[in-house]
């Protein structure tokens, strides 16, 4: 179905016309119509947040299978940037016995993330923080979609003029979210614990680099996404 005739099933009559000509002028349509779904639970977005991507779901799916496989409990989950919540909100769907602490720089996007938490019945600890600076404890486990898209790289039109840059945007050519995250892990992970992430489809060789510095003792695994594009790394610290 194109997104005109979407649209015009999905919106209310009253706001038809309203949200068509918010379609003409190039707005994407999950912010017209305000929903997404993403693993089969409805989130409420707006233009605070990034709008959850088919990708990240794979980000969800590979976690759940390696916390299965490694039998790792007691989960304590800490998702960096956790923008509408779409990661933290499936995780404790899904694992309805973990902590889960989700976290972001953006007020709004933490805003709309309590929303959805509501609105998905679950309770998460939410915390307004850049990276580390306001966590405290230990994980077992730390998941992140951060921003990776480098400022000069070629982004789409409809992202730029729609979705937030502190979403969308990291500095050393987008890298630098990742090393501030690898940098400072340590401190607030277990012995036993999974470093998850979302990952730049052309990102694989200089992340190897810099995971393997940091984690030489871990086990570092990169996965394709659907389309066969790397996206995702998993770092996995005395996981046996
Ligand atoms: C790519 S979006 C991912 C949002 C969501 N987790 C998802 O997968 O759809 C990155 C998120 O990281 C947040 N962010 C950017 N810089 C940050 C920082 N220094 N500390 C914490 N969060 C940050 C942004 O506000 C944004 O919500």
């Amino acid at each position: 179905m194109d997104n005109y005739t979407y649209l015009k099933k999905y919106s209310k009559p009253e706001d038809l016309a309203a949200n068509l000509a918010r379609l003409e002028n190039g707005e994407p349509i999950q912010y017209i119509l305000g929903n997404v779904n993403f693993y089969g639970y409805d989130f409420t977005v707006n233009n605070s947040v990034l709008i959850p991507r088919f990708e990240t779901e794979g980000l969800v799916e590979k976690t759940l299978k390696y916390l299965a496989e490694y039998h790792l409990t007691n989960l304590r989950i800490l998702d960096i940037g956790t923008g509408s919540g779409c990661i933290a909100i499936t995780l404790k769907k899904e694992l309805p016995k973990a902590d889960v602490t989700a976290s972001d720089i953006s007020f709004a996007a933490l805003e709309v993330a309590k929303e959805n938490a509501i609105k998905n019945q679950v309770t998460i600890d939410f915390i307004h923080s850049d990276l580390f600076t306001n966590i405290e404890g230990k994980f077992n486990v730390i998941i992140s979609n951060p921003p990776y898209i480098g400022y000069q790289d070629e982004v789409m039109d409809i992202v730029v003029k729609n979705e937030p840059s502190t979403a969308l945007y990291a500095a050393d050519d987008g890298y630098a979210i990742y090393e501030q995250i690898f940098a400072a892990a340590s401190k607030y992970l277990e012995d036993k614990s999974l470093l998850a992430f979302e990952i730049g489809s052309s990102m694989q060789e200089r992340l190897k680099k810099l995971a393997t510095e940091k984690f030489p003792n871990s086990q570092i695994i990169f996965q394709k996404d659907l389309a066969g594009f790397d996206r995702y790394l998993f770092i996995l610290n005395n996981l046996e």
